[in-house]
């Protein structure tokens, strides 16, 4: 069942990135969402409007939360969680690490996801029980052993950024790993981790459209995902912390003295 679920992900993930990279080969029409780092572009909307309108067409009656907020509450146990541009401030600089981002949940259960880069022609798939892929191969997290040969990735709101604790964090895990990278799309960020790219992630207040396929590829790949207490991490919840799993232990124990220092809101 879920696999219908995910090849739908697959096709209109595919269908939005032509709307993506359309727009990103012109002139881009940049708004700001209230802040002044929030931007919003016409190709986030359009995108939205046509991921949106393709799920209610296929799945009629299923709820969706999609960022730019055109989705819909329903009755439904069925519920789609859409980023339909994941990496907005990389897209309106040119830099192509952007995708769009599609999961399907049953309640607090993550079905199916699809994450797709159509700069690079990059798509991550994941559906629950079958394993997680790339480009139709399959893909495991990284054996890396230790965080200190480990390379972890990370990323910073655009909300907020004043009170963001996350440059503390960064400092501290960038002295005791091999790197610290800083991508802008944390939707491509959780896929790197399942692919073993990266070895681990972190991040403050992401939401569920920015996570939900990511964290399914991940454990689909055989990582874990966790707050800082270890707890297994809900969506939306305020903290999120991915790893291959070897160095996740490590990962929360710095993390957690990290926290008594400079306390993550929410985290513990
Ligand atoms: C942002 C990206 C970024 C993360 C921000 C998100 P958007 O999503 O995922 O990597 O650090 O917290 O808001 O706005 O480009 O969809
Ligand atoms: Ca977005
Ligand atoms: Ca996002």
């Amino acid at each position: 069942m879920s696999r219908n679920y995910l090849q739908a992900a697959v096709e209109i993930a595919q269908e939005a990135g032509k709307i993506l990279i359309e727009a990103f080969s012109g002139p881009l029409d940049i708004r700001y969402k209230g802040d002044e780092v929030d931007l919003v572009t016409q190709a986030d909307k359009r995108s939205e409007q046509f991921i949106v309108s393709r799920l209610n067409e296929y799945f009629p009656g299923h709820a969706i939360t999609a960022e730019e907020g055109t989705g819909q509450d329903t009755a439904s146990a069925f519920r789609w969680h859409v980023d339909p541009l994941d990496g907005t401030t990389n897209f309106a600089h040119h830099y192509p690490c952007f995708c769009v981002s599609i999961a399907l949940a049953e309640r607090d259960t993550l079905l199916a996801g699809a994450i797709f880069n159509p700069y690079y022609n990059e798509l991550y798939t994941a559906a629950r029980g079958e394993g997680a892929a790339f480009n139709g191969r399959k893909i495991a997290v990284s054996k890396v052993p230790t965080l200190s040969t480990s390379l972890l990735c990370t990323g910073f709101p655009v909300r907020n950024r004043r009170i963001s604790p996350n440059l503390q964090y960064y400092g501290e895990f960038t002295q005791r790993t091999h790197g610290v990278r800083r991508d802008g799309s944390a939707a491509l960020d959780l896929a790197c981790v399942a692919s073993g790219r990266f070895d681990g992630f972190w991040e403050f207040g992401l939401n569920k459209w920015d996570v939900a396929a990511g964290v399914l590829l991940i454990e689909e790949a055989g990582g874990k995902v966790s707050d800082f207490a270890g707890e297994p991490y809900q969506l939306g919840a305020p903290v999120i912390l991915a790893s291959n799993g070897l160095i996740h232990e490590e990962m929360r124990q710095v993390a957690s003295e990290i926290s008594r220092r400079v306390p993550a809101p929410g985290s513990l």
